[in-house]
């Protein structure tokens, strides 16, 4: 055995070194460090506008950091080397914020998009994909003909879903997939998120404020506040750190576990 470095490790999905990323005067990552672990579900949590999504934007290779470095499976990310980027994309997948259908395709053509775009499969194979996938978020086949509109928003969602998995990525982000949703609509997608990380054994990262569901479905949460990243560690562990402003973000959640006792 070598002694432990900094190099890569299999239970590491994607490794985050001192990132920093400025627009002008504006710094809005001051030396991120972040390792997602492999196989579970991660939330990334804070402020509006603390860059959240400006993060992933980075780990997909849409925006370059100033400084810094990411790894995705020991892969360094180069959002200027073109090749690269499209062989490491492959293992990511994404569903942006209000990460819309095509409305003018069947919830079947969503689904089959980029199966038909990317793959070079028979008409019968990816029938049996799309079948399989709309089952793993819930929906039966009488569905797949019909069009967005026909739907309601939860099963939208269901669709984008089943839609973001087609490609069988090994990490799956979500970027606020719950904002704006009801309550009851919410719990069914963070459920739904769950269900589909273990059915596929992803490496999921959320985005979210939904303080109040992610001690259910998380097994790792990081806080991030003023360009750093504040808490890394177990969802319970929030509780348990001394700092002002991770305290406060949680509040309500300390206040509803001070109520339980
Ligand atoms: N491409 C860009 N050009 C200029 N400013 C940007 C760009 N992307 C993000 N920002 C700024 O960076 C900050 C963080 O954005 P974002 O990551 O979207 O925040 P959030 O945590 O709410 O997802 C915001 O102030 C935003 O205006
Ligand atoms: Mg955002």
């Amino acid at each position: 055995m070598t002694q432990a470095t900094s190099s890569y490790t299999d239970d590491i999905a994607i490794r985050v070194r001192g990132l920093k990323k400025s627009f002008g005067s504006f710094h809005i990552h001051n030396g991120i460090d972040l390792d997602i672990p492999v196989g579970k579900v991660t939330y990334i949590m804070g402020g509006s506008g603390c860059g959240k999504s400006l993060l992933l934007k980075q780990i997909m290779g849409f925006i370059s950091p100033d400084v810094g470095t990411i790894d995705i499976f020991g892969e360094r990310m180069d959002a200027t080397n073109f090749q690269k980027l499209k062989h490491i994309r492959r293992h990511l997948g994404i569903l942006f914020q209000n990460g819309a259908l095509f409305d003018s395709l069947s919830v079947y053509d969503n689904v089959a998009f980029s199966l038909k775009e990317r793959l070079d499969l028979s008409k019968s194979e990816t029938d049996a994909r799309v079948e399989s996938l709309l089952k793993s978020v819930g929906l039966a086949m009488v569905h797949a003909t019909k069009a967005p509109s026909e739907l309601s928003g939860g099963q939208r969602k269901r669709v984008a879903l089943a839609r973001a998995v087609a490609m069988k990525p090994k990490i799956m982000m979500y970027d606020e997939p719950t904002t704006g949703l009801d309550p009851v609509t919410t719990m069914m997608v963070t459920n739904l998120i769950r269900d589909i990380s273990e059915e596929h054994k992803l490496t999921t990262i959320v985005i979210s404020h939904d303080t109040h569901v992610v001690f259910s479905v998380a097994e790792n949460i990081a806080f991030l506040k003023d360009g750093k990243v504040r808490y890394v560690g177990p969802p319970r562990g929030v509780f348990e750190v001394e700092d002002a402003d991770v305290e406060e973000f949680f509040v309500l959640e300390t206040r509803y576990k001070e109520e339980k006792k």
